[in-house]
């Protein structure tokens, strides 16, 4: 019987790429350089799978257009904006992602922000590989601890619940939260945190603010210049999500005028381009979309594409279907 012809449109862990070709009919990105939107068509209309990541773009246009023989966009990640869902229902079209498995590792990232930006970690780095720095001194680079804080959370979702976990038993802070529907005390599994009825609530009283929100239309500039202005001056905002959820020329006014006290960054709205007026500031830790980049956890996330894809082809549901 053909096997499935299945493309890759990133290097993937060598395991996984193996347990790919075991099974498929796979073509590889060797070089790992990212798709073109010529690159993509053809792998949309030469293939019977596409298995995507974030760095894609896979828009309505393009979906539209092309006479398709894929059948399933495979993807790797648990987010998956970077895929035209409308689109793709409309075609017919199964998409898979990734969850669960990147859900520690991108929740102990969020916690490396906090920690970072509010010890000046990256900034003190700079400064001893600088060769500024001059020894220590009672009054020398002064950050802010976590301890007893207020965290507020905005999507209550499992990374940051995770987060929340962390921060309140690791921590001892409390925790407030936002989220678009009523999360059932069942779904905090013991944990407490109070539920806000606004995103404003929640900003208005956070010592850190933490975004866990999906990317997309919904979301886009979610933190803009006006909710950046109801935070505390001394607040610190933290992104694992998406880019797009934030403003960052509004950010970076912010930062500038001490509307906010500094942020923690891992996403970006136009990766891997950053804005520039950010990359100059010292109160701003910038990491390059780094949350679920551990090897035991890029290997789950793959391997859990094998499985979407094995259980597509061998006629079952796949265990992550969204659409
Ligand atoms: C995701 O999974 O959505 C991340 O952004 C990549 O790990």
């Amino acid at each position: 019987m053909r096997r499935p012809r299945i493309i890759v449109t990133r290097r993937w862990p060598e395991a996984v790429e193996q347990a790919l070709q075991a099974r498929f009919d796979v073509t590889l990105n060797a070089n790992d350089h990212p798709f073109s939107a010529e690159e993509m068509r053809h792998a949309l209309t030469g293939f019977d799978a596409v298995l995507t990541t974030v760095s894609d773009r896979i828009d309505g246009g393009l979906l539209r257009a092309a006479p398709l023989r894929c059948r399933l966009l495979a993807s790797y990640g648990v987010g998956y904006n970077h895929i035209d869902i409308d689109a793709a229902r409309e075609l017919g079209l199964c998409v898979t992602n990734t969850p669960d498995v990147l859900t520690d590792c991108t929740a102990d990232l969020a916690l490396t922000l906090m920690l970072m930006v509010a010890r000046r970690a990256g900034e003190g780095e700079r400064q001893v590989r600088s060769g500024q720095w001059k020894g220590w001194r009672p009054t020398h680079m002064i950050g802010t601890r976590l301890s007893g804080k207020t965290l507020g959370i905005i999507g209550m979702g499992r990374i940051a619940h995770a987060v929340a976990v962390r921060a309140h038993h690791g921590f001892g802070m409390k925790i407030v939260f936002f989220n678009r529907s009523r999360v059932e005390p069942a779904r905090l599994a013991g944990l407490q945190a109070e539920q806000c009825d606004t995103v404003d609530e929640v900003l208005a009283q956070s010592d850190f603010v933490s975004l866990h929100c999906p990317g997309g239309a919904d979301t886009r500039h979610l933190i803009d210049r006006e909710r950046l202005a109801r935070m505390q001056p001394h607040a610190f905002l933290i992104n694992t999500a998406r880019g797009e959820v934030v403003d960052e020329i509004a950010l970076a006014e912010a930062l500038q005028r001490g509307t906010i006290a500094g942020a923690g960054l891992d996403v970006y709205a136009a990766e891997p381009s950053v804005t520039p007026a950010l990359l100059k500031m010292e109160n701003v830790v910038l990491l390059p979309h780094l949350g679920s980049a551990t090897r035991e956890t890029r290997e789950g996330m793959g391997m859990r594409v094998v499985d979407n894809v094995s259980a597509f082809f061998d006629g079952h549901e796949p265990p992550d279907r969204v659409v």
